[in-house]
């Protein structure tokens, strides 16, 4: 896997938005979370060094590994969730997963090596929609089939 370096400059200016405040830190690294993907170790005591009272390199990771919303591992810059509840498994679910998996080469909790998709399995949203349901971005896609599926992930850079 390549290594992606965030730009020091993306990272001050996310830093100097909140002023350098301790206070903001989990705002800051959402920021960058959004913006990077994930948290590396360089990333947090890069943050860690801008922050006008830095802490203990060991709180940063433990807020990082602690929140959900961070990664600490990388990840593309698309996340794709392929639902797996009873009522999208019954409609097909695995057949989805399994197309995307050949797609993209990845099985879920995985990252392709050009850092473009992430995928997951997820349990019920509730969405309320007919399945199987697949989510990219954020963005809910019902009623998918595997060919339909693919087509909707060759839309994403
Ligand atoms: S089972 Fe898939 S959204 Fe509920």
């Amino acid at each position: 896997m390549k290594t992606v370096v965030m730009d020091d400059d993306k990272i001050d200016q996310i830093v100097n938005k909140y002023q350098g405040d301790a206070g903001s830190l989990i705002q800051i690294l959402l920021d960058i979370q959004k913006e990077h993907h994930w948290l590396s170790k360089e990333v947090l005591e890069k943050v860690n060094k801008e922050l006008q009272t830095p802490l203990p390199l060991s709180k940063l990771q433990h807020i990082a590994s602690f929140y959900k919303a961070f990664s600490l591992m990388p990840k593309g810059r698309h996340e794709v969730q392929i639902c797996m509840g009873t009522a999208c498994y019954v409609q097909g679910a695995p057949r989805i997963l399994a197309a995307v998996e050949e797609m993209l080469g990845i099985k879920p909790g995985e990252t392709d090596t050009e850092l473009k998709f992430s995928l997951e399995t997820v349990n019920c949203l509730g969405y309320g929609a007919p399945g199987p349901v697949m989510i990219v971005d954020g963005n809910y896609y019902s009623n998918m089939t595997p060919d339909k599926a693919k087509d909707i992930l060759k839309n994403y850079d």
